[in-house]
């Protein structure tokens, strides 16, 4: 694969923020270096970017005929080895990597669902969970915003831990109903996370975190955030109630990017109250 090649996918699939020149003449993709660091322990060779669904699209509209045939819900007991395991939804996962390594980590004892609406990821992340010879994990193609209550409620386990996680922004007022974290998902997060259960939301975009973070603080007969507690699970917060750094131990990719370009990422972790 020549550098070009490797240029390309890093951009198609947004893993390409910016370039180094390493003195000898050829371009160093930095992101690429950075992600690759960071998720080492999946062992996803570079080259696995270039198979499977050739080209990703940058952005894909969640309202697009393709998203709008109702899901077909999984027969858990096919996909997962154990479907009463609980289960960690990552809403938006991008290339899947973050939920890949969790699911490499905790192969036995959790099962790991990611919802995505651009196809080409779907596909990938598919191929490197099988690659990876993965059974406590899925990938799937949908509109979050619209599948997720009938997804989780048909899970036969317990809901522990959604995560939303540098979601699009969709700056454009007129698009604001495209952004994935609606009142009808929170409602469902509410209904299908179990007492204890956490939610962690993230986003290096100030306007989008403060709407996620208004919907979730408005719950504080429901929710605690970690930051609020005695026992802060171990978080450090700023001034503001930010979570300081990733309280999951491992960036996603897009914060990843974003960091390495002195971004902040404004982070909340909520747990669900147990009565
Ligand atoms: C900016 S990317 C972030 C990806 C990943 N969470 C990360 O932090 O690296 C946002 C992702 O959310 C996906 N997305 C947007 N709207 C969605 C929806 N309604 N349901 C599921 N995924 C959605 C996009 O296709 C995109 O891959």
């Amino acid at each position: 694969m020549t550098m070009a090649m490797v240029l390309n996918c890093a951009r198609s699939s947004g893993l390409l923020i910016h370039s180094s020149n390493n003195g000898g003449g050829s371009v160093i993709p930095k992101g690429i270096q950075l992600v690759q660091q960071e998720y080492a322990l999946l062992g996803i060779k570079p080259t696995a970017l270039t198979v499977g669904p050739g080209r990703i699209r940058q952005h894909t509209n969640p309202f697009s005929l393709a998203l709008s045939v109702p899901v077909e819900i999984p027969k858990w007991d096919q996909i997962f080895q154990d479907p009463t395991l609980p289960l960690t939804v990552d809403i938006g996962f991008g290339s899947g990597r973050f939920l890949l390594w969790f699911a490499k980590k905790f192969s036995q004892s959790n099962n790991y669902l990611g919802i995505e609406i651009r196809k080409g990821l779907v596909d990938r992340a598919k191929l490197w969970a099988m690659e990876l010879g993965l059974q406590n994990i899925y990938f799937m193609f949908a509109n979050a915003t619209t599948t997720f209550d009938q997804l989780v409620d048909s899970y036969p386990g317990p809901l522990i831990f959604v995560s939303i996680l540098c979601p699009d922004p969709y700056f454009k007022k007129r698009h604001h109903k495209r952004r994935v974290l609606q009142s009808s998902l929170v409602e469902s997060i509410v209904k299908n996370l179990s007492p204890g259960g956490k939610v962690f939301i993230q986003s290096d975009v100030y306007e989008v975190a403060i709407e996620m973070r208004n919907r979730f603080d408005a719950l504080f007969d429901v929710f605690d955030h970690v930051c609020d507690q005695n026992d802060d699970d171990g978080c450090l917060c700023d001034g503001n109630g930010w979570v300081l750094s990733n309280p999951m131990g491992l960036r996603t990719e897009r914060e990843i990017h974003a960091e390495s370009e002195g971004a902040k990422i404004y982070r909340r972790l909520y747990i669900k109250k147990l009565g």
